[in-house]
């Protein structure tokens, strides 16, 4: 374990809270709401976590997201995945949660939306921590659906954050959810994008300038376009990166193919998070820690990986500057520790 990981502080911005089932939680929601569920066991159930693909992915995640039936189901969630990430010193945390997701279960969405809300809610307070929720669209619905979700979830303008756009890309261009963007970021909400996952360089220009987003979830197929990356690293679009994921769903053959530090040192605004945790192998210190070992990222560069993931957040400037100042104080100490000792006098 890397003790400067774990001393840095940071934030989370990339988390689908429904991808934070662990698998212990997926067994005790089955059996207490009576789901008819194909796994009698967790070991069953891991067995089950091997993905090609993003759609490989969708459909398992789909199917352990249907023990997730009542507003304390997702209050408990959101603790749970609170209280995890607390412990590896994040501080701040941007959660997307999916009300498609629910409806398309039979599960009410506002009532879920409710349930993630008061767990967010009493998580902050309990651990110090600050966040905002992010409602993500599913774009494999189409923007019908997309319209009427905004119209369910439009009664909580003042308590969520932003807009964000999920699910299957390739196919699903961002064009599509022109209005559904136009609209949430009249409201006020600040708007997010997956794009360039899987899917081609063209989507993640068309976040940027068709819905006009503040930053782009993964992102890391811009290196196949240098017009792009110049635009990314002019303009410092933060870029919401997961490697452990990425790996997992074979976007990468292995971490040590990971562009992550690339991009970190072509100068873009790339924060470090962790998607879907139980699914990929590990929180947020896990990405850190595995991409410093397969990527030889040095302490400059993990600092500035947690420094980014305060810049790339939406959190209040003043609150931004604090947290800055503790990773500094932070980054001091570790290089004083790190240095040979002097001799006195
Ligand atoms: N939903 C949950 N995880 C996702 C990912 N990695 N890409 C797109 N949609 C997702
Ligand atoms: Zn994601």
């Amino acid at each position: 374990m890397s003790r400067l990981v774990e001393d840095l502080p940071k934030t989370e911005l990339h988390l689908h809270i429904e991808g934070s089932l662990e698998p212990s939680m997926v067994m005790e929601l089955a059996r207490r709401n009576n789901v008819d569920f194909p796994h009698a066991t967790e070991t069953e159930l891991l067995a089950t976590y091997e993905f090609d693909n993003l759609a490989g992915f969708s459909k398992v995640y789909q199917s352990s997201s249907r023990v997730l039936r009542t507003e304390r189901d997702f209050n408990e969630l959101t603790q749970a995945y609170m209280r995890r990430v607390r412990q590896d010193n994040v501080r701040h945390v941007e959660i997307a949660f999916a009300p498609q997701g629910a409806s398309s279960r039979g599960v009410d969405p506002v009532m879920a939306l409710e349930g993630v809300l008061a767990g967010f809610e009493e998580a902050k307070a309990e651990h110090g921590m600050t966040g905002g929720i992010i409602i993500g669209c599913q774009r494999h619905r189409g923007i019908d659906d997309a319209m009427r979700m905004l119209d369910q979830v439009r009664p909580y303008r003042d308590r969520i954050m932003a807009i964000g756009l999920a699910s299957l890309e390739v196919g699903n261009p961002p064009s599509i959810y022109r209005r559904l963007f136009e609209e949430a970021r009249e409201l006020g909400w600040k708007a997010v994008a997956h794009a360039g996952e899987e899917g081609p360089p063209e989507y993640i220009w068309e976040a940027i300038d068709i819905l006009k987003v503040d930053r782009i979830d993964h992102g890391v197929r811009c290196e196949e376009d240098p017009a792009l990356m110049r635009r990314l690293a002019e303009q410092q679009i933060p870029l919401t990166v997961c490697p452990l994921s990425n790996v997992y769903l074979k976007v990468f053959p292995t971490l040590e193919r990971h562009n992550v530090a690339r991009l970190l040192r072509a100068g873009l605004c790339v924060t470090i998070n962790s998607d879907d945790p139980p699914y990929f192998g590990g929180y947020v210190n896990e990405n850190y820690i595995q991409s410093q070992a397969a990527l030889g990222l040095g302490d400059a560069e993990l600092v500035q990986l947690a420094r980014n993931s305060f810049v790339g957040s939406f959190m209040d400037d003043t609150e931004r500057q604090r947290h800055l100042a503790d990773i500094d104080a932070v980054w001091l100490r570790h290089a004083g520790e790190a240095a040979p000792a002097h001799v006195q006098n």
